[in-house]
């Protein structure tokens, strides 16, 4: 078996991957259209030619203004099965979905609108494609702890439907810190932790999630290849990272794939998985960020089910399911 047959058949988590960041611009335009929303693009060749980002900013401004046309359950429906179309196609049998809410609330969409419109296509993808999925609510670093505050309150009745928060948006001059009292309280609600940190911003802020937030999983975290006593605690504590490396090279963290650290993350025995970010925006769903760093990386075949191993273990499925995956990998 050559390295994309490999990659084809192994069975994949996904861990990091924003679901509004799946928003393909065909079905921007289309439910757009239903919704009469004017949106600021002639063409979808227009659309896919802003697409073109120097830093995290860049990216944000576009993808919150994609964002505007979703406003009835069924476009968080449709929007949520295209990705797992993707998904079935991928060979990704389970993902764990990131949302913002504030994205959505501050436009004068309900919480329930959001919710139930994602949570029915994950009850349809076990269904029909018999692929698991979690959702996980992020709050957004920009807007303030107040802000995510009420946000984490207006989950609380649904507490039963997401796994888990997480902390996105523009991370510089907005560290974890910032947070810290509003995942404390999650944490005591019950809710698992993500956060970014380590993206655009300093390894420090990987050290503040760790420590402040409490993380059970840390997106992003390549820039704590900065800091040897951090990437030393990350091995100790088999502290996972949801590497996007597509998402890297478009928003300039990068230069070059080839520069890209997973693979010497993956060597020194950190805990790294393989994400798409937001794939309708970097150009790649999770397979093509598997042959991007295939491409430019000397991974083996067993690193690059190393690769997906970790993604089982790192994800919040139960054991036996993981266990299930694992021995399934370790057979092909
Ligand atoms: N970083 C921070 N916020 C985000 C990202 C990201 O890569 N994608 C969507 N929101
Ligand atoms: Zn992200």
């Amino acid at each position: 078996m050559n390295n994309s047959e490999l990659i084809r058949v192994l069975p994949k988590a996904e861990l990091h991957v924003h679901i509004e960041g799946t928003f393909e611009p065909e079905l921007m335009f289309e439910i757009a259209q239903r919704n009469k929303i004017d949106i600021p693009y002639k063409s979808i060749d227009e659309v896919k030619q802003a697409y073109n980002f120097h830093n995290l900013q860049s990216f944000l401004d576009i993808y919150y203004a994609g964002a505007n046309v979703l406003v009835y359950e069924q476009d968080f429906y449709d929007l949520a099965w295209a990705y797992f179309i993707k998904c079935q196609q991928d060979n990704v049998v389970h993902t764990e979905i990131f949302f913002d809410p504030q994205t959505h609330t501050d436009r004068g969409v309900a919480f329930e609108i959001v919710l139930n419109g994602l949570k029915k296509a994950c009850v349809d993808a076990q269904e029909k494609l018999g692929i698991t999925s979690h959702l996980i609510m992020c709050f957004l670093r920009h807007l303030s702890e107040e802000a995510a505050m009420q946000t984490l309150e207006q989950a609380l009745p649904f507490k039963d439907q997401i796994i888990g928060v997480g902390l996105d948006s523009s991370e510089l001059g907005h560290p974890p810190s910032k947070f810290e009292r509003v995942f404390a309280k999650a944490r005591e609600a019950g809710f698992l932790i993500v956060a970014h940190a380590g993206e655009e911003g300093p390894a420090e802020y990987v050290w503040e999630a760790l420590d402040l937030l409490k993380v059970n999983r840390i997106d992003h975290g390549v820039r704590s290849e900065d800091d040897p006593k951090l990437l030393e605690r990350l091995v100790l504590e088999k502290m996972p990272l949801t590497v996007c490396p597509l998402s890297n090279l478009k928003l300039c963290v990068i230069d070059d794939m080839a520069d890209h650290n997973i693979h010497r993350l993956l060597k020194q025995g950190v805990k790294v998985t393989v994400n798409s970010d937001d794939p309708a925006y970097f150009g790649g769903y999770m397979n093509d960020n598997f042959h991007a760093i295939e491409q430019a990386l000397p991974l083996s075949q067993d690193e690059l089910k190393q690769l997906a191993i970790n993604s089982f273990e790192a994800s919040f499925i139960p054991e036996s399911e993981k266990r299930k995956w694992i021995k399934h990998i370790h057979a092909l």
